[in-house]
C-alpha cells in the first residue's frame, strides 16, 4: 500500500516523534521534521532516525506570512500531505492552514477545551482536577481549538506531581496519536478514490 508523506513540526524534546518513527504500522512515511527551536532535541532524534529536518528561527523573518511560506516551499518540494503537531509551540497561521486545509492535527496533554496552552499538566494539576487528558484535534487559528478527533482520560492521584502525570500522559499520546493518524489518513484516502 502506498505511504502517505507526512511531516512533524516540533519545537521539544520528540517523544511523539519517535513513537510515530516506532510505529510499524503507521500509515504515513515522515520524510521532513520542521523545528522552529534550533538546538531542540527532536532534531537530533530525526537525524538518528534519518529523517530530513528543517529547522527555522522565526526571528529571522520580519512576518509570520514570510515564514510560513519558506515551510511551504519545503513541504511541497517533499509532498508532504499530511501535517501532524508534536509539541511545535507556536499557532499555525493562515498560510498553512489554507494549504493544508484540513490536513494539520496535534495533539494536547489535557481534555480540551480544559486547558488550552501551554503547562496543561501543570494547569490541571493546580486546579485540583481528579482526571485530565489527551486530546487530538484538528487545527486551526486558534490556540487547541479545533475540531476534536478523539480524546482520552487520564486520573490524577493525590501524590502527582508533574513529573509523574506528564509520564502517564505521554504513555497515553505515544499509543493514542499514531491510531489516530492512522484513522483520519485513511478515512481522508477512502473519501478521495
Ligand atoms: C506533548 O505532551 C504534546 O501533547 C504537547 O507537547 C508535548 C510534546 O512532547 N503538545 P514531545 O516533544 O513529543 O515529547
Amino acid at each position: 500500500m502506498r505511504k502517505i508523506k507526512a511531516a512533524v513540526f516540533a519545537s521539544g524534546t520528540g517523544s511523539n516523534f519517535e513513537a510515530m518513527m516506532n510505529d510499524e504500522n503507521l500509515a504515513c512515511e515522515i520524510v521532513l521534521l520542521v523545528c522552529d527551536k534550533p538546538g531542540a532535541t527532536v532534531i537530533d532524534k530525526a537525524n538518528q532516525y534519518g529523517v530530513q529536518t528543517f529547522v527555522l528561527n522565526p526571528r529571522d523573518y520580519d512576518t509570520k506570512q514570510e515564514y510560513e511560506s519558506n515551510i511551504l516551499i519545503t513541504v511541497r518540494e517533499l509532498e508532504v500531505e499530511w501535517i501532524f503537531l508534536a509539541g511545535y509551540m507556536r499557532l499555525i497561521g493562515p498560510t498553512l492552514l489554507e494549504a493544508y486545509e484540513g490536513r494539520i492535527i496535534n495533539i494536547h496533554p489535557s481534555l480540551l477545551p480544559n486547558f488550552p496552552g501551554k503547562d496543561a499538566i501543570g494547569q490541571a494539576i493546580r486546579a485540583a482536577c481528579k482526571t485530565t487528558g489527551v486530546t487530538v484535534h484538528y487545527v486551526d487559528e486558534g490556540m487547541d481549538t479545533g475540531p476534536i478527533i478523539a480524546q482520552k482520560k487520564v486520573e490524577i492521584f493525590p501524590n502527582d506531581t508533574e513529573e509523574t502525570l506528564k509520564s502517564r500522559i505521554q504513555e497515553i499520546e505515544h499509543a493514542l496519536y499514531p491510531e489516530v493518524i492512522n484513522m483520519v489518513v485513511g478515512l481522508v484516502e477512502l473519501e478521495e478514490v
